[in-house]
């Protein structure tokens, strides 16, 4: 009997294909940069799963060229680059990584809240520059974040794990906005819920951990920067989309706010000659919070299961809609 077909729209960690290999005819897009839309539409068109990553639009269209397609599993948390409704709608399971990748993401925000804070980038290039000629009491000054506040854009796993750090690690009040109450953090963390406006009126250090959907597109825009505090940081580890790239350009340069760490960019990638790259108080990583060799691994495991459960027919062990049996 002949396997089920399944393209793959990167090379992912080993464990992951070799899962596939054992159970499907695989086939991976082997190059660097992903395979474009129409080459992807292509490829599914004979196959009953897909595996896609966070670059790939996965839409309605490219579904009806799919007619055998079961199963869409998508190599990240964030599933916003597939129109699930549609998925729904054609009775194809759609599955994302949620948990594998919590820790080492909030590890990473929070790495880039103290790399802003403290300039840590800034000194670096200063030294290596050769620009580092003697001690300098006026220089590299930073802000402090012991018993700072900290405001939490989405009280989800990642926004949860962030503010455990934050308080327990370095004493911060933790405030944070979301649709839904989380008790869990407010009666371990001392936790407050707020409304957006005191979120941004009162957090030293703003964290986004929501995802991107039609009421978090271009939450953060000139009013929004206008109401953050002159000191305050904002680290975005979530979606690019979320913040207006041109706004906070804008905030930066005039230090409406203080600084900014983001490891996600509105567009992403952001071209080398974005004038965001030429500010010193904005770090910029290549969308890297998940990217440690066990999280990608158990990403790899958790998306190949997904696929091999959609195909049997089962419910995908981490399915966005389970609605669809
Ligand atoms: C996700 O999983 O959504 C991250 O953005 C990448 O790991």
């Amino acid at each position: 009997m002949s396997k089920p077909r399944v393209f793959v729209t990167r090379e992912i960690p080993e464990a992951g294909l070799e899962l596939l290999r054992q159970n499907c005819d695989v086939e991976v897009w082997t190059d660097l940069l992903p395979p474009s839309y129409e080459v992807i539409k292509a490829k599914v068109a004979e196959c009953e799963g897909l595996l896609s990553l966070l670059t790939d639009r996965v839409d309605a269209e490219l579904m009806d060229a799919a007619p055998k397609l079961k199963v869409i599993a998508n190599y990240a948390v964030g599933y916003d680059n597939i129109d699930v409704d549609a998925a729904t709608a054609r009775g194809i399971k759609v599955g994302n990584t949620p948990g594998v990748l919590t820790e080492a993401t909030a590890d990473f925000a929070f790495c880039l809240m103290c790399a802003a804070a403290r300039r840590i980038v800034e000194g670096v290039l200063y030294a290596r520059n050769g620009h580092w000629h003697t001690w300098e009491p006026r220089g590299h000054l930073g802000q402090e974040l012991w018993g700072a506040t900290i405001g939490i854009l989405g009280m989800g796993r990642i926004g949860y794990a962030m503010a455990y750090r934050a308080h327990r690690g370095f004493n911060m009040r933790v405030l944070y906005h979301d649709v839904r109450e989380n008790e869990h953090a407010e009666q371990n963390l001392g936790a407050q819920r707020v409304d957006l406006d005191t979120l941004l009126s009162e957090s030293d250090y703003l964290s986004i951990h929501t995802d991107l959907n039609p009421s978090t597109e271009g939450l953060f825009g000139r009013e929004e920067f206008a109401k953050m505090k002159d000191r305050a940081v904002l680290i975005n580890s979530a979606r690019g989309p979320i913040v207006q790239t041109e706004a906070l350009y804008e905030a930066l340069r005039d230090r409406v706010i203080w600084a900014a760490a983001l490891d996600v960019t509105d567009p992403e990638p952001l071209p080398s000659d974005h004038p965001l790259y030429t500010l010193p108080n904005c770090i910029i990583t290549p969308h890297i919070a998940s990217a440690t060799y066990t999280s990608r691994n158990r990403m790899a495991v958790m998306a190949a299961e997904n696929i091999l459960a959609g195909l049997r027919g089962d419910t995908l062990p981490t399915q966005v809609n389970p609605e669809v049996k």
